[in-house]
């Protein structure tokens, strides 16, 4: 049956409030409604759109994560060349460019456009009939790769613009992903033992060049708008160009401004160097451009990059110093990590004096020996890194670095598994891993008790209070002997065990996370979590069953199985759950997530796939959904499997909503 006016309207409507919502959300940083009434007009979108596909349009929100993996990417030829910029490291360099602008144009005024130069990678967006149809990156500048799905995920790109004027355009912008973002998604790598990105650039290329456009959508990806190309109504000036992109709802970094001379352009560059390492995103300089676009055009090009543009380049963030010493800290789950004790030096805005070595394969590789001259550079992360080593003179005279063989706090064996390259302090017990997993479970991410900082934790594993997380919840039982520490007071214990106790509040997906599990970061928590609904589901899984989840993989199953197998983590989470801490998804939640099931009546109809009539009816209830037994005007829907038979007939003829069973897994999320 074709959908009639109403469902288009409402197919419209839900469409554009989504757009809003993206828009506001990811553009204006101003949100305006819940997550859960997101979610919930994305679902009644995809339920609209699954009974009358007609209506999925190219525009669609739901379409911005969908489909098959891509198998190979698609050539795109730019139209007009993807040029890169020539560079200017200092102000007698940006006052050449200003004297060959003067040159090219005489007896012209003139102004530029200041701009920060994003450290990501450029892209193009082409637009036909206001619709987003295609998305590129540059490649060699006059070919790149086909990457619109994968631009699609991206939710401050609009889909479609409202525009009597301009409906055929290009964009281009830089691709990137946020500082904190960065961190995190290296944390997560890291946990789940996979290899770490080197800076937030190459992880947002890395992205951009995934097949599964699902897995792009879970790493947040940003762009920010610095070019604009139409034949609808030709534009007069670049920054003209940025105020019809910011008012067609384009990302446009606010940072860009226009000025008259060259010496208001290093006034910017001085004050954007200032604010470099405050900005959420990586910069590596800024870019100048005359704004006019005729004058752009007089200007021309030579080669591969514009004559009317130029980036000005901050310092490189490296620097070079002496390494004194190389210690050894062990993490939470017993990983020795190499650490290089610098000569302090000073370098983009702090001093630093110890920098990540990652493993001895990294020592071995780059010859790094106590006493080395070396390179070092701020990336993406705060931490410093080791670069390399400067191989001066004096390098030969300096020993390898032997690999110790015990641990630096417990003095237990190091093991080695043969598959990786780090080496383990195995002693579960060994301090380090006891300060560690405490860390760990009590951090704003996991459990989030404040107050209990790395020296408390140091205080009360040493008095005794605590052997490990299970024994916070007991310590409001000696709350006297607390305050009697020195260092603390009444009202400091009592927040701190107020803090405790709140704790318990935290959903599943948070403990699961806090109990320091091998390979399970937030994110996987979340997904495990979301999959098994509770710890005894989770325990009774075989690894099969874990690993076929969307992105669990086997070394995750394996890690949650010898977890379960050791009878002391069932001890724990025995006592964790006498305490009160959740180990189960909060059912009152989904009702809640789920408020399109609330107060709706069901039949079922035919038989179903993955359930059977008493497992769908239970889900319904659960969700706050009734089941009847016979189609009436009141059914809300109509549940059909395979075979149906007379119900589907009269659910057809009174115009009841039918749904499949795919669509029954949609609303259940
Ligand atoms: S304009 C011809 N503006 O820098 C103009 N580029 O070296 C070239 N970039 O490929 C693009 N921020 O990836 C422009 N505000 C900005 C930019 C920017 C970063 C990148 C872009 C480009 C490269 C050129």
């Amino acid at each position: 049956m074709p959908a009639g006016k109403n469902i288009i309207d409402k197919v419209n409507q839900l469409k554009e409030k989504l757009a809003d919502a993206d828009y506001r959300y990811y553009v204006l940083d101003e949100p305006d409604i819940s997550d859960i009434d997101y979610d919930m007009m994305m679902k009644e979108l995809e339920k609209l759109e699954a009974e009358y596909p007609e209506l999925k349009t190219a525009d669609s929100p739901t379409g911005r994560v969908s489909g098959e993996p891509t198998k190979k990417f698609e050539v795109v030829n730019h139209e007009v060349p993807m040029l890169s910029l020539s560079n200017s490291y200092n102000y007698e360099e940006l006052d050449d460019f200003d004297t060959r602008i003067q040159n090219l144009i005489p007896e012209q005024n003139y102004e530029y456009v200041c701009e920060l130069k994003f450290d990501g990678l450029a892209v193009s967006l082409v637009y036909e009939n206001g619709i987003f149809v295609r998305g590129a990156t540059r490649g060699d500048g006059t070919k790149g790769d086909d990457v619109t799905k994968n631009l699609k995920t991206i939710r401050s790109i609009p889909l479609k613009v409202k525009s009597d004027t301009y409906k055929n355009f290009e964009v281009r912008g830089e691709v990137f992903i946020k500082k904190d973002d960065f961190e995190k998604i290296n944390e997560e790598q890291e946990i789940r033992g996979e290899k770490l990105f080197a800076n937030a650039r190459n992880t947002a290329a890395g992205t951009l060049k995934l097949k599964d456009n699902r897995e792009v959508a879970s790493r947040p990806l940003n762009i920010f708008i610095y070019y604009f190309r139409t034949n609808d109504k030709p534009p007069v000036s670049h920054f003209d160009n940025m105020e019809i992109l910011k008012k067609l709802k384009f990302p446009v970094n606010n940072f860009t401004k226009k000025v008259s001379s060259i010496d208001e352009v290093k006034k910017f560059c001085d004050e954007i160097e200032v604010k470099r390492d405050s900005l959420p995103y990586e910069i590596d300089g800024v870019v100048v451009k005359v704004d006019s676009l005729a004058q752009q055009d007089t200007i021309g090009s030579v080669a591969k990059s514009p004559r009317w543009a130029i980036a000005y380049k901050f310092k490189a963030k490296q620097q070079i110093t002496k390494i004194k010493d190389i210690t050894l800290q062990v993490g939470r789950i017993g990983t020795i990590t190499p650490v290089a004790e610098l000569e302090p030096v000073f370098l983009a805005g702090s001093t630093i004096s110890r920098a990540t070595l990652h493993n001895f394969d990294e020592i071995r590789k780059k010859e790094i020996r106590v006493g080395a001259n070396v390179k070092i550079e701020k990336g993406g992360d705060v931490i410093p890194k080791v670069v390399e080593v400067i191989k001066d003179k004096d390098f030969s005279k300096l020993k390898d670095f032997e690999i110790p063989d015990k641990c630096p706090v417990c003095k237990s064996k190091l093991v080695k598994p043969e598959e990786e390259v780090n080496y383990y302090c195995v002693n579960y017990f060994c301090h380090a891993q006891v300060q560690g997993r405490l860390e760990h479970f009590v951090q704003r991410d996991a459990m989030e008790i404040e107050g209990l900082g790395t020296s408390i934790i140091e205080v009360f594993l040493k008095n005794n209070f605590i052997k490990d997380f299970t024994d916070l919840y007991e310590l409001h039982k000696r709350r006297e002997e607390l305050i009697g520490l020195e260092r603390f007071g009444e009202k400091s214990i009592t927040n701190l065990l107020a803090a405790i106790e709140e704790s318990k509040k935290k959903p599943f997906e948070k403990v699961l996370f806090a109990l320091g599990i091998r390979h399970i970061g937030e994110k996987t928590a979340k997904i495990i979590v979301k999959h098994f609904g509770s710890i005894e589901k989770l325990e009774s899984a075989s690894a099969e069953e874990i690993s076929s989840v969307y992105e669990v993989g086997p070394k995750i199953a394996a890690s949650v199985k010898s977890f379960f197998e050791d009878k002391a983590s069932l001890q724990m989470i025995e006592k964790l759950k006498k305490a009160g801490l959740n180990f189960k998804i909060d059912e009152s939640k989904k009702v809640k997530f789920n408020g399109n099931f609330k107060d709706k009546t069901f039949v079922l109809t035919g038989s179903l796939e993955k359930y059977t009539r008493d497992k769908a009816s239970q889900i319904i209830e659960e969700f706050g959904g009734k089941v009847s037994s016979s189609v009436s005007k009141k059914t809300d829907y109509v549940l059909a499997g395979e075979e149906a038979g007379s119900k589907l007939d009269k659910a057809k003829k009174l115009g009841v909503k039918i749904i499949s069973e795919t669509d029954f897994e949609k609303m259940i999320g």
